[in-house]
């Protein structure tokens, strides 16, 4: 299907068939989340495919039973996780060789350190880039735990993007949800305190009356501003 194709046929559906979704399908729209931009390439996503049945059923109830998560076939979890960074801040200086540009290492061997962790120099960090902002533009954030929260939850809600477009390019339908009851996502999957569960995405194909109506948007005036 044409990008823009993909693009207009992706709804929200809530109801949908028993049409089982082949795994090639999942994949391929996995492998197209992983594809997604991301903050210093550190890809602090996680992504939890359920597919198992028992488990399916507990996240579908976490997810209060709603009829997107009730009637999926197939339910993925996007997490956003930045206790994740040491292991890409490893795999990026691997990557990159020992060739690599002095402040490209420095960037991951210094920089990353300082804004994924040493959580308890929030207040330090806080005060080194707003004495700097005196003088020149700098990067205001991030310098605290929730900085950096919303820093992977960006990431991975561009990849939970790339994910529903690619199910829909292959004509099977998604809904994003952040209906659920984190606390017991959390639990269920086992997940660190300091992972976000960014959205459930559900899989199938669209039942008649999964569609909640017409498509409505804001008109483009109101929202697109030419400047
Ligand atoms: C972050 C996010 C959370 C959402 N949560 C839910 C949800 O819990 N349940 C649901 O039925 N739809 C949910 N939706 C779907 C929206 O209601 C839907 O995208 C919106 O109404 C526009 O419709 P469309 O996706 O068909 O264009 C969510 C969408 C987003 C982006």
């Amino acid at each position: 299907m044409e990008f823009f194709d993909a693009v207009r046929a992706r709804r929200s559906i809530r109801k949908y068939t028993p049409d089982i979704v082949p795994n090639e399908v999942m994949e391929q729209a996995l492998d197209a989340a992983l594809l997604a931009p991301n903050s210093s390439n550190m890809q602090t996503w996680r992504i939890y495919w359920i597919h198992e049945t028992e488990t399916k059923k507990k996240i579908a109830h976490a997810c209060m039973n709603q009829g997107a998560a009730r009637t999926a076939q197939e339910l993925v979890v996007f997490v956003a996780d930045p206790s994740t960074w040491k292991v890409a801040q490893e795999a990026n200086l691997k990557h990159l060789g020992p060739n690599a540009r002095k402040d490209v290492i420095t960037y991951y061997k210094v920089l990353m350190p300082f804004l994924y962790s040493w959580r308890f120099l929030a207040p330090v960090k806080w005060l080194v880039f707003n004495i700097m902002g005196l003088i020149k533009p700098v990067v205001r954030k991030p310098w605290s735990s929730r900085d950096i929260s919303e820093v992977a939850v960006k990431s991975t809600a561009l990849a939970s993007e790339n994910f529903m477009l690619a199910i829909s390019a292959q004509g099977y339908d998604t809904c994003p949800m952040e209906g659920f009851d984190e606390r017991r996502v959390k639990k269920i999957l086992k997940l660190s305190c300091r992972a976000s569960v960014v959205m459930i995405i559900s899989v199938g194909k669209r039942d008649e009356g999964g569609l909640a109506g017409e498509r409505f948007r804001l008109p483009k005036e109101m929202v697109i501003k030419k400047i």
